[in-house]
Formats: C-alpha cells, structure tokens, sequence
C-alpha cells in the first residue's frame, strides 16, 4: 500500500477546491492556513478541521515536518514568497496559476525549485478538465490530421472582482485568468515562437489594464493560434476552444456537456458531426491533486513544473507587450 500523504493548504477561497481535491484523494489533511480568521474558520467548519490545526501564520506550516504536500492559494503576487519558502524546507508545492506576474519572480521560482529537495507544480487545471483531456487525446491521435489553427478564448466576468488585488495592473487580464487559454493551446499545439495582439478597455472602471485583449501567435511549421481573452464580458464563463485540422476541426469548451468531432470520409468531405458527451468539471482539483500525489509518492517528473509555467507566464507577458507597443514579440524560453 502507498504511503498516507499529508497534504496542507494556504488561502482559504479557491484553495478550498484544494482541500477537497486532496480530501478525495485520501490525504491526511494536516493544517489549513488563512491569514484572515474568518476565511479560515469558515473553511475549517466546512471541512471538520480542528481548531489546532487551522493557522493564521503560514510559516507553521513550512516548520511542520510531517507535511509532504502544500497546496497555495493565495494572491498571485504572493505565490512567489509562500512557494520558495516552501521549497526551502523540503516541502513538495502545488501552487496556483499563474505561477507569477513578473519574469524576475518566475526565474526565483525556478532557481528554488531546482535547488530544493521537494518537488514543484503550477496548477493549470485546463489540462485536468475532461474536454480539454479528450481534445489532447483527439488530436494526438491524428484523428483530425495536421493542427493547422487553434483558438481558444477565456472570457469571464470580474465585475465584482475589480476591488481587490485582481485590479493590481500587473495582474494584466491576459495572465490573471488568460494564462488558462495561453496554456491550453501550448499544451495542445505546442510553444509560440512569434506572438501580435492588440486590446481595448471598456469594461471594467476599477483597473487601468485592458479587459479585453485579442492576441494571433505563430508556431512551428506554418501553425496558427488565436487567444481573446475578456474579463469584463457580458456573458456567463467559456473557455471556448476550436482546434482545426487537415482532417477534421474539435470545438470544445470547459464549461460544455458536449464536444463536437467533424471528421473527413475517404474522399475529403466532411462528415456529419459527432457529438461527445464529456463531464463539465472546469476545476478538477481532484485529478490535479491525484497527478501531483503520484508523482511525489513515485519520484516521476512533473508535467507543469516551474519552467513549463515559466513559459506560459512568458507567453502572457509578451502578448501584453505587443498590445502595448504594436509590435510583434518573440518570446524568450530560455530559463
Ligand atoms: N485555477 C483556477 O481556475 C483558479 C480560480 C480562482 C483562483 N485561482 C487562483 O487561486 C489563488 C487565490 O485566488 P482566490 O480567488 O482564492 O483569491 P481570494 O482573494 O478570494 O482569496 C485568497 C485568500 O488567501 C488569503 N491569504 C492572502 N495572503 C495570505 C497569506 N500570506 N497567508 C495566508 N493566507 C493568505 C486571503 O485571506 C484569502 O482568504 C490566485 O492565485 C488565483 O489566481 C485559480
């Protein structure tokens, strides 16, 4: 039988989604942190956790040396902070998306990282959520040829979010929730060697970046790729994404029952559409914790390490580049 893994979790909101990834998983939780008491007890109440076992300060968790997993979900500007001080002490880290908001903390990360005796994850839940697992799975089985194009848009509305340290202009739309589109199509097609965008504000009052943003990007081969990202947008969340290829053409979308398969018969027509039933679960924190679990517990690497959301994080960064100077931008993957 497998070691228990003792896992934790820092920040109180969406890393509630972690305790309960690592609850279903079969961890020992071991501690819960949140700097701000309510959060915490709210959170501790939820999850039946002990008063002993909830803390304020999360360096009580760094000095806990039974803990072999800590899951952080605080504020982007601070996953470089809480996630090196992790690293420091050993402890294996998954830690939220995007993995930072500057190339200066994404370099710190990967140097801690690769000094630490623990292992490193960042959290790009799209490649755990089912429709986008069963595009992967389509494409690379050559069932709709050669990727000639790829889109994919994150359009969500942060009406109510635009007070808090989403409205920091470093946490620019594109990397704050566009990280997802930019990574998903990384993951499916591959890395962006040239990227052009342009972007407009005209939703959100609260913040001085753009809250729309249209990027078009140049991959190997002659492959193109389109991300549009929204955060003001007048619709419910989508992360509609449509993969072209030479054999048949995948539109899919994180929050959708449904995918849908054109595929060619042997004299290159285009078939009927099949429909795919998948599961909507946009936010499967359980898988993610289960791949990050087996891969500490067996010594395997990580597939979204702190280089792989590195270069996503580059991505984001250069697009909001070219939209600010009007140049195309080639981004740097050398970490
Ligand atoms: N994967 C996804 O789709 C997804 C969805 C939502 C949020 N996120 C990410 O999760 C992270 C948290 O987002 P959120 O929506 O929960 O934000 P939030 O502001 O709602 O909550 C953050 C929590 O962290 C606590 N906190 C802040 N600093 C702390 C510290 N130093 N020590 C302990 N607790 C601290 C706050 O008190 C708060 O309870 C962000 O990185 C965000 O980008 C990811």
């Amino acid at each position: 039988m497998e070691k228990k893994i003792v896992a934790a979790n820092i920040g109180m909101k969406f890393g509630m989604s972690h305790v309960e990834g690592a609850m279903s998983y079969g961890a020992e939780i071991a501690a819960i942190c949140d700097s701000n008491e309510e959060n915490l007890n709210f959170a501790g109440e939820r999850y039946n956790i002990p008063p002993e076992k909830r803390h304020t300060d999360y360096m009580d968790i760094v000095n806990d040396k039974s803990i072999d997993i800590v899951t952080v979900a605080v504020p982007d500007q601070q996953h470089k902070k809480l996630s090196c001080d992790l690293l420091r002490a050993g402890k294996n880290v998954l830690c939220e998306k995007p993995l930072a908001l500057t190339r200066e903390d994404v370099k710190e990360i990967i140097k801690t990282a690769d000094e630490s005796s623990g292992k490193f994850m960042v959290g790009q839940i799209c490649r755990f959520t089912p429709a986008f697992e069963k595009a992967k799975e389509i494409i690379d089985s050559g069932t709709i040829g050669e990727v000639y194009f790829a889109e994919s848009e994150y359009a969500h509305d942060y009406m109510d979010l635009v007070d808090t340290w989403r409205s920091d202009p470093n946490r620019h739309g594109m990397i704050g929730g566009g990280c997802h589109a930019v990574d998903l199509l990384r993951w499916l097609v591959g890395d962006p060697k040239e990227v052009f965008a342009y972007g407009t504000h005209k939703l959100l009052p609260g913040v001085e970046y753009d809250d729309a943003t249209v990027a078009v990007m140049k991959f190997d081969d002659n492959v193109m790729g389109k991300v549009f990202v929204s955060t003001g947008c007048k619709r419910d969340y989508t992360m509609r994404t449509v993969i072209y290829g030479t054999k048949g053409t995948l539109i899919c979308d994180n929050t959708s029952p449904t995918m849908t398969l054109f595929v060619t018969d042997e004299n290159g027509r285009t078939k009927d559409p099949q429909t795919i039933d998948v599961e909507v679960n946009s936010h499967n924190a359980a898988r993610e914790f289960e791949v990050f679990a087996d891969a500490v517990l067996n010594d395997k690497p990580v597939i979204t390490d702190a280089r792989e959301g590195a270069k996503t994080v580059e991505v984001c960064l250069s697009i909001i580049e070219s939209s600010k100077t009007g140049k195309p931008v080639r981004p740097n993957y050398d970490f």
